[in-house]
């Protein structure tokens, strides 16, 4: 842990390590996040990691600019009118992806759609302005902890691990942004956040339908979010899927993991030929989708050791699964 109060300086050093693939955590005004640049699958799987996040649930991408964000999902009519009346600010959107989205499959847990905000804090504007890439970041505390509205708090979280927190005090809402779906004309609320409903709905001049309590804005930190409806908030492949398979059966496609010959006739994507469970995860999504796109209708995953994160692996393997085991009403 490297920390380093924010200055001119020290925010370009940030960046720097950003581009690199480093984690840093950044103050901005809802609460302090811990970022890395989202078109790097490693980087982010460094942010589950750290975190001891045990779901890969989706991440927030922050830009620093309408056009950049632009470039990453569609917005329609009212999602372009919410960005220019509350960006930048504490508003994520939803939105669907573009079709060449450089995000990493593993920041968006594989969705087709994306949460895109523009953060206030001259910090983290500055940031993100000298990174240039768009940046993945959750709260900046350990999976089951509070959000960090203070550097000290980061610092507690995260002494023993290889970040840069940049620090300028406390943040201004100590809330998380407020979440808005914007998939479907009427633009739907997923989380309650530093931006008020009353005042969004002044805006548009109509209610915002939700109440927050959906199953794809689940707070992170809830301990048990399996709810089953949750399976829907990630992506689950067309193909059914044997965990832990120690051989392969005709017609399967293969999920390998750890180093082994490839097989003459199957089609095989190897999550990490190094037996990484980091590399693994950057992979994950990625993997699935090459072997939906080459139609394999069965797949085998060889085991994937349950440690680290190698345990939100499976998790994502394990609920992929019961899926396509649970036949659908
Ligand atoms: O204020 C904030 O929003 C802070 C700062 C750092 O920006 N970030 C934050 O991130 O609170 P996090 O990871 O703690 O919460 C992100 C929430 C999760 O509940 C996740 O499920 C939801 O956003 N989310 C992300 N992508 C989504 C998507 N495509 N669809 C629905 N929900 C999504
Ligand atoms: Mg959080």
């Amino acid at each position: 842990m490297k920390h380093l109060i924010a200055t001119s300086d020290t925010i370009l050093q940030a960046a720097k390590a950003l581009q690199a693939g480093s984690l840093v955590a950044f103050p901005t005004e809802t609460v302090y996040g811990l970022g890395a640049d989202a078109t790097n699958s490693e980087a982010v799987a460094k942010i589950f990691e750290t975190k001891g996040r045990p779901h890969f649930n989706p991440l927030i991408i922050h830009t620093a600019h309408l056009d950049q964000a632009q470039a990453l999902a569609q917005f329609n009519s009212t999602a372009l009118f919410l960005a220019q009346q509350f960006w930048p600010g504490p508003l994520t959107l939803v939105l669907p992806k573009q079709p060449k989205c450089p995000v990493s499959e593993l920041a968006t847990a594989g969705l087709e759609t994306i949460a895109l905000r523009i953060p206030r804090h001259p910090v983290a504007f500055d940031m993100l302005t000298k990174a240039g890439c768009p940046i993945a970041a959750p709260s900046a505390n350990l999976s089951g902890h509070v959000s960090p509205t203070l550097a000290a708090h980061v610092i507690e979280d995260f002494a023993d691990k290889d970040i840069i927190v940049l620090d300028d005090g406390a943040t201004t809402y100590g809330l998380e942004s407020t979440i808005i779906s914007c998939l479907e004309e009427a633009p739907v609320l997923l989380r309650p956040g530093s931006l008020s409903q009353e005042d969004i709905a002044q805006a548009l001049g109509q209610e915002i339908i939700g109440n927050g309590n959906t199953e794809s804005a689940e707070e992170e930190n809830n301990a048990s979010p399996n709810a089953p409806g949750q399976l829907k908030s990630h992506y689950a492949p067309k193909a059914t899927l044997r965990l832990n398979a120690v051989s392969i059966h005709p017609n399967e496609g293969l999920i390998a993991f750890g180093p082994h010959r490839l097989l003459p006739n199957a089609a095989e994507f190897n999550l990490s030929k190094s037996a990484d469970v980091r590399e693994a995860a950057a992979n994950l999504f990625q993997g699935l989708r090459y072997l939906d796109s080459l139609d394999v209708k069965h797949i085998a995953v060889m085991p994937v050791p349950d440690i680290g994160l190698g345990r939100a692996i499976n998790d994502r393997l394990m609920r992929a699964a019961a899926d396509k085991d649970t036949p659908k009403p």
